[in-house]
Order: structure tokens, then sequence, then C-alpha cells
């Protein structure tokens, strides 16, 4: 089976130029001027269009249990969704709770994958508790079939959250084994004493989400959480970093040369506080952690994307119904599912109000949104660029189009979009997952259960397990 894509303009992370692609068994095998189209099963033509790499989102919340319901998206209408908007990979992550088999719970989220998603994916572990032999074999075990990654908790205290020694403790032997450890940077004890203040003097509406979770807050525990990792000798990366604080925290930690990496997310980028005051509980659509910023915050954010102090953009796609899910939080903002989807939005949103404003250019898009975050979750060269031996996952996209923003467009398994009613710009028209079409000028051609399992090693390539 090969395929060749003519006459498109290539668009990696470095370079910019006009040339054919050509496909053998899902693996991209020769680019070049003018490749002979003989013996070919497909040839399509891409002139007067870009030829991109496909998203890689390294953060997203797939059929979760959280806050006593469940995220909206499972594997397929995740990953299809997502393949809409132009992703072709995804690491997700699998959340244990203290005490709960490592093994167990990889078990059980590589069995909620397997036969839906439609692309390839990888898994993070969730670390919640690091005290007992058994939880450091259930790690290493974990690494060993193919976690190349954690993510801890500073917040949600009680739940996933983990105290200093035994976080410590971990990124030492992570360190020892060049594993990254990812941190969900918020001081949950502050965040519990404001919002147990909150919920007695009867102040429960979506706003006090946000302001029990000051950026400061967010702002003192990156800082904490670099200075952990510094004296443990371990790589750490920040997740869904939104604020001021935190990046200042990350970029003085850069200029030391300590490995320190950092995402941020669109919806920290686009948005300002003032969601969370919008009448008839609207603001709930918003309550995720860390919460939307005050204005200012989000200029702060793009220029940290555009001289490198932010490295990558991810979703936390972790979408809740609003009719349904989101109103457990009617009568307090406690109760409120913390989440929102954007799967589907992340690489459109960073064109239109990333590249097209002129905040980044074509190819800081393509470094965040694809090629960074491969790299530094080990699918690389598989994953994040266009070039040969990588695999085809690739995107045709048109720069010329517009469309409307919302749920009519998204796919996503959610009742409503962050961005509803916003002008955007380009379309995906064709997306490929190792060279086979998910969807072609919006018509869903794949079907669940088309990815494979990415077995990732610390500093190396993956392996890809199908089925
Ligand atoms: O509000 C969020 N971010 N929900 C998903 C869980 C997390 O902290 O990433
Ligand atoms: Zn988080
Ligand atoms: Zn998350």
């Amino acid at each position: 089976m090969a395929t060749i894509i003519t006459n498109g303009e290539i668009i990696t992370a470095s370079d910019r130029y006009h040339a054919d692609i050509r496909i053998d068994a899902g693996v991209i095998t020769t680019i070049g001027r003018d490749l002979p189209v003989t013996e070919v099963d497909t040839v399509i033509d891409a002139a007067g269009r870009w030829v991109i790499p496909g998203g890689v989102d390294v953060h997203t919340h797939l059929d979760m249990p959280f806050m006593g319901t469940m995220s909206s998206d499972d594997f397929y209408t995740g990953t299809r969704a997502a393949a809409h908007g132009g992703t072709t990979s995804i690491v997700d992550f699998a959340i244990s709770f203290r005490g709960q088999d490592y093994d167990e719970v990889l078990d059980n989220w590589m069995a909620k994958a397997r036969g839906k998603a439609v692309f390839d994916y990888g898994l993070h572990m969730a670390m919640t508790w690091y005290d007992t032999p058994d939880a450091k074999a259930g790690v290493l075990s974990c690494i060993e079939r193919g976690v190349s990654s954690f993510k801890t908790f500073m917040a949600y205290k009680g739940v996933l959250g983990v105290e200093d020694p035994e976080l410590f403790d971990f990124m030492r032997d992570m360190g020892q084994l060049n594993i990254p450890v990812s941190m969900h940077a918020e001081n949950g004890s502050i965040v519990e004493s404001m919002q147990k203040a909150f919920v007695e003097q009867g102040k429960l509406t979506p706003e006090y989400h946000g302001l029990s979770r000051p950026s400061g807050v967010e702002g003192e525990a990156t800082a904490s959480a670099i200075a952990l990792a510094r004296y443990a000798d371990c790589k750490l990366y920040i997740v869904h970093l939104t604020c001021q604080e935190a990046l200042d925290a990350v970029r003085e930690a850069r200029q030391r040369g300590q490995a320190v990496y950092a995402e941020t997310c669109p919806q920290y980028l686009m948005f300002d506080d003032e969601v969370y005051r919008r009448p008839d509980f609207e603001g709930a659509k918003w309550v995720m952690s860390p919460p939307i910023r005050p204005k200012g915050h989000q200029d702060y954010l793009w220029a940290g994307l555009a001289d490198g102090s932010l490295q990558a953009v991810a979703t936390d796609h972790c979408p809740f119904n609003f009719e349904t899910q989101k109103q457990m939080g009617r009568e307090s903002f406690t109760k409120i599912p913390n989440g929102a989807p954007g799967i589907g939005d992340r690489m459109g949103v960073m064109y239109t109000f990333g590249v097209k404003t002129g905040r980044i250019d074509v190819h800081k898009w393509i470094d965040t949104c694809c090629t960074f975050p491969a790299r530094f979750f080990d699918m690389f060269p598989r994953k994040g660029t266009i070039a040969v031996g990588s695999d085809a996952d690739i995107v045709i996209f048109d720069p010329t189009t517009a469309y409307t923003m919302g749920v009519d467009k998204s796919e996503h398994n959610c009742d409503y979009n962050a961005y509803e009613g916003m002008q955007g710009y380009g379309s995906f028209d064709m997306v490929f997952s190792r060279g086979r079409l998910l969807w072609d000028h919006g018509e869903w051609k794949g079907s669940a259960g088309m990815g494979g399992y990415l077995k990732r090693r610390a500093g190396g390539a993956p392996e890809l397990v199908e089925g």
C-alpha cells in the first residue's frame, strides 16, 4: 500500500519547503521533488496546502473517573474528535488512587484504550503513593511496560495529592532513571483552606473557584516543585501552567540551567476570569484547575511561548457535560467537576490566535503542539515530525479557510464548547494516522481500534504494540 502526497508545502518545527512525500506501509519512505507516481495506490494532490505533522497532545483525560463522575469522552470519541482537529497521537493519564496497585491501574487504562483509540497513544501514570515497597515495585513495573513519565499532584489533597517527603523520594528515584516528573503545581493546603473559608461565608458560585486558587498559589507550588526537583536531581515538567508567577519561576530555573520544562493550554491563553462572572452558572464551563486567570496573564503566556520559556501546548482535555455533570456543583463550586473539553480545538485555536495574529510563527506552532511534546515524552521520531522513517501521521491543512468554532464543529462528546461562536481559520482537510485516512474534508473515514499502544522508553524511540 503506497501513497504519495504531491505538491504540498511541508512545514515542520524547523523547515518549510515544497516536496512530495511517499508513504509505504504507514511509514514515510521518501521525501523529494517530483517523485514517480508509478506503483502507487493513491496519489493525493496537496497543491496550495500545507503538509504538517499530526498534533501530539500529551495531556488528556479520557474515560476518567473524577469528582464523582466520568469525563465524557472515551478513547473512541476523544481520539476521533482529536483527529478531526488535526491531532494524531496522545498521551493520556492513567489515574491511580492511594493504595491502588499500579499494574492493575495500567491494565485498566490499557483496556479502556484497546479497541477504541483511532490513533496511537501512550500513557502516563499518576503517582499518588510511593511509601511502600509495593508502590515502588509498581512504579518500576509501569516503566518496564512503557510508561516513561509520571504525573504528581500538589493539589487535590486527600484524593490525588502527595506530600513533599514522598514526592522528594520519588523524584530522587526518577532522576536516577532519567524519567521526567510532571507536576500539577498548586499549593493544596492553601487551596483547601481558602475553599473552606468561602464555603463558610456562603460564597458558593463558580467565581469562587478562581478566587480560592489565586495565581500566587500556583507560583508558590511551582517554585517549590522546582526546588524539590533541583535537590532530587530530576527532570521536571510543569503541566497546565497558567500564570506569570509560575512562568517566572520556570524561567528563572531554566536560566540557571535546571532541567525544567512547562506546558500551557489554549484555554489559559484565550480566556480571562471574566468567564467566571457570567450569569446562569455559565462559569462552571471553565471550572478547571488551575483556574482561568485575571487579564494580563494571557499576554504573558503568549510571550513565554514565543521566547521558548514555555515549550509545549497541550489541552488537559477533561470534558464534562454542562447540562448534567457540571450541574453537580450548582450548590457549591467545590462540587463542580474540574475540567473542560479541548482535544479537537487545540491545533485550530493555536493556528488562529497564535500564527494568524503573529504571536507565534508556524514553526513554533508545530514545535509546541507536535515536535517538542513528542520528543520530550519519548515518541520521537515516530511522532511529531515529517521525516523519512517517521510514521505517516500527517495532516493536509488549508490555511486559507474560515469557520465558526463551537459544539457543532468540535466533535467532542460534550454539550458545550469553550470557543462557541469565535471565528477560526484553517481546515484540517485530510488527517492520516500511519498513512491511514481518518478524516477527509470533514467526513469520518476511520474506525475504532485503529490505534496502538506506544511503549515508551526514557530517552529512546517508542515501540508500537498493536491492538
Ligand atoms: O481541572 C482539571 N485540570 N481537571 C483534570 C485533572 C487535572 O488536574 O489535570
Ligand atoms: Zn492537573
Ligand atoms: Zn490534567
